[in-house]
């Protein structure tokens, strides 16, 4: 499956590429002082876009355009709320809100006054929200009066400023009305310039063990965002681009926010749920150019069938990416038959900050591969040792340091981000891979427990510990069972306490138990009760065999097994 073109543009870039050059673009280059919300949104205001529509949104029952000026505008009245409110340079703001208008002026209020934003997936329940909220010792927090209900405001002792979209002005509560707050500001703002490695950003992200993890970006970063959004999204300005993911996610924002509007295109959002005929509508309403989505979507899109397609006009899409999970050669294939364009995939994660690794729109796609490495970026397969392996050789996808977007740290948490370096010189990705002898990458799995479902990442132990919190649950532990829609199902096996039985009953009340305590996505799609579960003789799961039991496979080294 080749484009027609060469690789010579990626080779050429990919030796003399320097990302100083990319510096350059910014005024920061000069003044030594920077703000991303400044390049993404004042920026092309001052430079006579402001009449641009910045932010396309709808959902089934609101739809607005906002220009460049008016996204300047109401991100800068909330950036005089925030002051008014005491809110300082460094303090974490959280946002828990659905992804309204709202949601993106708030984001650029928070970063214009040198904060550090906190994007929470709308899904969440009280446990999520509470783990990210209490970790980051977040002051303040902008959501609604619904979502406020899974806010245990009594156990966040750090949080002072509660503002709500669709809210009352409560004093006593420290409850803010967004809209009051908002109106009484004024529309001009002086953007608090900030050093180039000020926090900017933090994710919440799952490892194997332990609670979510505050992966933390800095300004710095936007110059990966800049350059992948023109090299791997294949930005011009005159682009209508649609990232699916929800800004509680790093996609949502790296791509969802900071790559199209540094770049000054017209950014569509969609609210609401997930549905083939709303999503191939949102395409051609929008005439959308640039699509970046993700394996289960595509799967699901496959699922509903060619005719769908058919019903809508999406010649205007141009170029259609993919991320989170491995894409099967077969979506591909399927893509270009009614798309009749090649879906791009890209890896990269949380932590990453950016795209590492990417199809580029020029390059000849390998079905099933991840791509090459973007230049200004040195990605390699390497064994325990670090040193690179040999083509056709599977080893530690890992990427050598330091690169612009990559985290700088983890909240609160210094010992787990050296877990990530104890490589010398590269960061330890946690997949496995190979590289094929013209440089593709070739995904093969995840090294830890880490489960990948619909492409949202889940750590194992955030949901036992739910699980465990269930009257009926003795012990618990959670593996990620292949699933050829979702790529992997959460499956719990499930040790009961005396006095309880199993029975289908159960089973849906403890899934429903981790639905309405931690969030939809984490909940067990499917539980298996067993007597008792493999642990070591410290009293560890064994995740292991639990996965060999699932897949029928020998359970390999049972030494360390209690009996
Ligand atoms: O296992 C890899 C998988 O998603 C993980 C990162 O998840 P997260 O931090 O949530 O970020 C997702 C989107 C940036 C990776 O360690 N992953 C990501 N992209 C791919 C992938 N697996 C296979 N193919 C990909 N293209």
């Amino acid at each position: 499956m080749t484009t027609g073109n060469n690789l010579s543009d990626y080779e050429k870039e990919k030796d003399t590429f320097q990302w100083s050059d990319v510096e350059k673009v910014f005024s920061w280059h000069q003044t030594g002082k920077v703000n991303v919300a400044y390049e993404c949104v004042d920026r092309h205001v001052e430079e006579g876009r402001g009449d641009k529509i910045a932010l396309s949104y709808s959902d089934p029952v609101r739809s607005e355009n906002i220009t460049y000026e008016q996204l300047k505008q109401h991100s800068n009245r909330f950036a005089n709320l925030l002051k008014r409110l005491h809110i300082e340079k460094g303090d974490r703001v959280f946002i828990f809100l659905p992804r309204t208008p709202e949601f993106y002026a708030s984001f650029f209020g928070v970063l214009k006054i040198g904060a550090v934003v906190g994007p929470l997936f709308e899904a969440f329940m009280t446990a999520a929200v509470q783990d990210r909220l209490d970790n980051s010792e977040a002051v303040a927090l902008v959501t609604t009066p619904q979502l406020l209900k899974r806010v245990p405001v009594d156990q966040l002792p750090h949080l002072k400023k509660i503002i709500l979209v669709g809210g009352e002005d409560n004093q006593q509560l420290g409850h803010y009305s967004f809209e009051k707050g908002v109106f009484q500001e004024s529309s001009d703002f002086s953007m608090e310039w900030v050093d180039l490695e000020h926090p900017m950003i933090i994710h919440y992200t799952s490892g194997s063990t332990g609670k979510p993890k505050g992966v933390l970006h800095v300004h710095h970063a936007m110059i990966q965002h800049y350059q992948t959004g023109k090299w791997v999204l294949d930005l011009n300005s005159d682009d209508i681009y649609w990232c699916t993911a929800d800004p509680g996610w790093v996609t949502g924002t790296s791509y969802g926010i900071f790559a199209p509007w540094l770049n000054g295109v017209t950014n569509v959002i969609r609210g609401g749920r997930f549905s083939p005929d709303d999503w191939y509508q949102t395409l051609e309403t929008n005439k959308v150019t640039v699509w970046y989505s993700a394996p289960t979507a595509f799967r699901m899109l496959m699922g509903a069938g060619d005719e769908v397609v058919e019903k809508y006009d999406l010649s205007n899409v141009r170029h259609i990416m993919s991320v989170g999970e491995p894409l099967n050669p077969e979506v591909i294939r399927w893509g270009l038959q009614v798309y009749k364009k090649r879906i791009h995939d890209t890896w990269w994660m949380t932590e990453t900050g950016g795209i590492v690794i990417a199809n580029y729109p020029q390059m000849e796609i390998r079905p099933g591969s991840m791509g090459r490495p973007i230049p200004g970026v040195h990605a390699a397969i390497i064994d325990d040792n670090g040193l690179e392996l040999p083509p056709n050789t599977m080893g530690h996808l890992a990427v050598k340091t330091p690169w612009p977007s990559l985290m700088r740290s983890i909240w609160n948490n210094p010992e787990k981000y050296k877990e990530y370096f104890q490589i010398p010189g590269w960061y330890v990705s946690g997949d496995t891979a190979y590289q094929d002898e013209d440089g593709y990458f070739w995904f093969q799995g995840r090294e830890d427990d880490v489960i990948n479902t619909s492409g949202e990442r889940v750590g194992p132990f955030e949901v036992e510990s739910k699980l465990v919190e269930h009257p009926a649950v003795a012990e618990a532990g959670v593996i990620g069972k292949p699933d050829e829609l979702r790529g992997q199902i959460i499956k719990a096996f499930i040790a009961l306490r005396d006095g309880y039985a199993p029975s289908e009953e159960l089973k849906k009340e403890i899934a429903a138990f981790v639905k309405s305590g931690l969030a939809a996505h984490a909940s067990p799609r499917e539980i298996e009760f067993k007597d008792k579960l493999p642990k070591t003789r410290s009293g560890k799961i064994m995740r292991r065999v639990l996965k060999a039991w699932e897949l029928g496979l020998p359970a390999g080294d049972l030494s360390t097994l209690e009996d």
